[in-house]
């Protein structure tokens, strides 16, 4: 048994098949890739591990524990311990960077002052503590992919999804400069297509 084990599961939407009995096996600590061409299946295996989608058939388990079998999410998003990096980032707009980051550790019942020291340690990390206070729209592409990193990691996450990290291509060597920086101990699966290489 593996940190993360994805057991024959399959996906469909309707008549269309997302994914076919894939079977996955992540150690702890592992970064994995997942490359493919557009439509093949990455963005579904990151949500069924996430908890945001059902798997059909198979079994999906973290840390030993069942969280999903087929046409049953067992335990919910918010309980795997996990921190996704949307492809489209899914900032909050109208809130500012600061509560952004507040958002994940509020509804964890963090205590104030803890998390904000944690805000500002992380936008210090990321290098971007001086907009703080400033709202998604006001950033550059690659600033606002930095604070969806930082909101993803705010928790400290165990495992850390990444969906097609590599698309701000003007940050692309930081990105990966930064998830390196970052706590050994997580699990960090990631896909990308061919065409942002
Ligand atoms: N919510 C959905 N409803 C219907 N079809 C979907 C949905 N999500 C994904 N699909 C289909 O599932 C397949 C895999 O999609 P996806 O996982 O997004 O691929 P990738 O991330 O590799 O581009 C595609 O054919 C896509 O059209
Ligand atoms: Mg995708």
């Amino acid at each position: 048994m593996s940190y993360i084990d994805l057991d024959r599961v399959s996906k469909n939407f309707g008549a269309r098949g997302a994914i076919d009995q894939l079977s996955l096996h992540i150690e702890k600590s592992e970064r994995l890739v997942l490359f493919g061409p557009s439509g093949c299946g990455k963005t579904t295996v990151l949500r069924l591990l996430a908890g945001l989608e059902v798997p059909d058939m198979g079994e999906i388990r973290i840390d030993g524990r069942v969280v999903a079998t087929a046409g049953k999410n067992l335990v919910p998003s918010e309980k795997r311990d996990l921190g996704m990096v949307f492809q489209d980032l899914a900032l909050w707009p109208h809130m500012t960077v600061q509560q952004n980051l507040m958002f994940g550790l509020n509804a964890r019942s963090i205590p104030k002052r803890e998390a904000h020291v944690r805000v500002r340690e992380l936008l210090e990390r990321v290098g971007l503590d001086h907009r703080i206070d400033a709202k998604p729209h006001q950033l550059s592409g690659g600033e606002q992919q930095r604070v969806a990193l930082a909101r993803a990691l705010v928790t400290r996450p165990s495992i850390l999804l990444m969906d097609e990290p590599l698309s701000s291509l003007d940050d692309e060597r930081k990105l990966f400069s930064w998830t390196n920086r970052f706590p050994v101990s997580t699990t960090n699966a990631s896909v990308t297509s061919p065409r942002t290489c």
